[in-house]
């Protein structure tokens, strides 16, 4: 089995020893501390994102949204998301993985899988981005071929929020128990 972000169904069990030290039921405990529970919250926040968008792009596929509304509700967070998230990638992968990978060298092909899932999702990003700026573009240019790329945007956006959740999940069995681990490393 490819552990591709698109082929995978979870975290490969070759990277999934710390999770069984600290399973996600366990993770409420004090001794998960803020970072770890940082991280946990910025994740919350990216899905919470994906979960708004989804909801004005199906109201607009089903009719109840017309497109002025679509795009007076949706280009501000996508906004947001693109920018946050591209921000989040580049802290985890340049400033926390490398830390990590030195701090546990047990999970460091864990740690290379995580960054080429930021590869991939890149590429989905600058999708995204791209399709959600032509729907700009065409609202604010009244252009007749603006539902077309709305439909173009929700079909990118349906693309990338499954992939983004994958990618999250599976980060969070790594971190979360790993930071827990080395407590002492990453005290705020
Ligand atoms: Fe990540
Ligand atoms: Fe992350």
């Amino acid at each position: 089995m490819s552990d591709d972000l698109a082929a995978r169904s979870g975290l490969p069990t070759a990277y999934r020893y710390l999770l069984e030290e600290l399973p996600r039921l366990r993770w409420h405990e004090p001794q998960v501390g803020e970072t770890a529970r940082f991280w946990l919250q910025m994740h919350g926040h990216f899905r919470h994102q994906t979960q708004a968008m989804t909801r004005v792009t199906s109201g607009w596929r089903s009719g109840t949204l017309s497109l002025p509304d679509l795009h007076r509700q949706l280009i501000p967070t996508l906004q947001g998301f693109l920018q946050h998230l591209d921000g989040h990638h580049n802290i985890e992968t340049h400033r926390y993985f490398p830390m990590m990978r030195q701090l546990e060298p047990r999970i460091g092909a864990g740690i290379d899988l995580m960054d080429r899932d930021h590869d991939a999702i890149h590429a989905i990003l600058e999708d995204l981005f791209h399709s959600g700026l032509a729907f700009h573009q065409a609202v604010m240019g009244h252009a007749a071929t603006a539902p077309d790329a709305a439909a173009r945007m929700a079909e990118s956006l349906d693309r990338a929020t499954p992939l983004l959740a994958r990618h999250l999940d599976d980060e969070e069995d790594i971190v979360v128990p790993l930071i827990t681990r080395h407590a002492d490393r990453f005290q705020v």
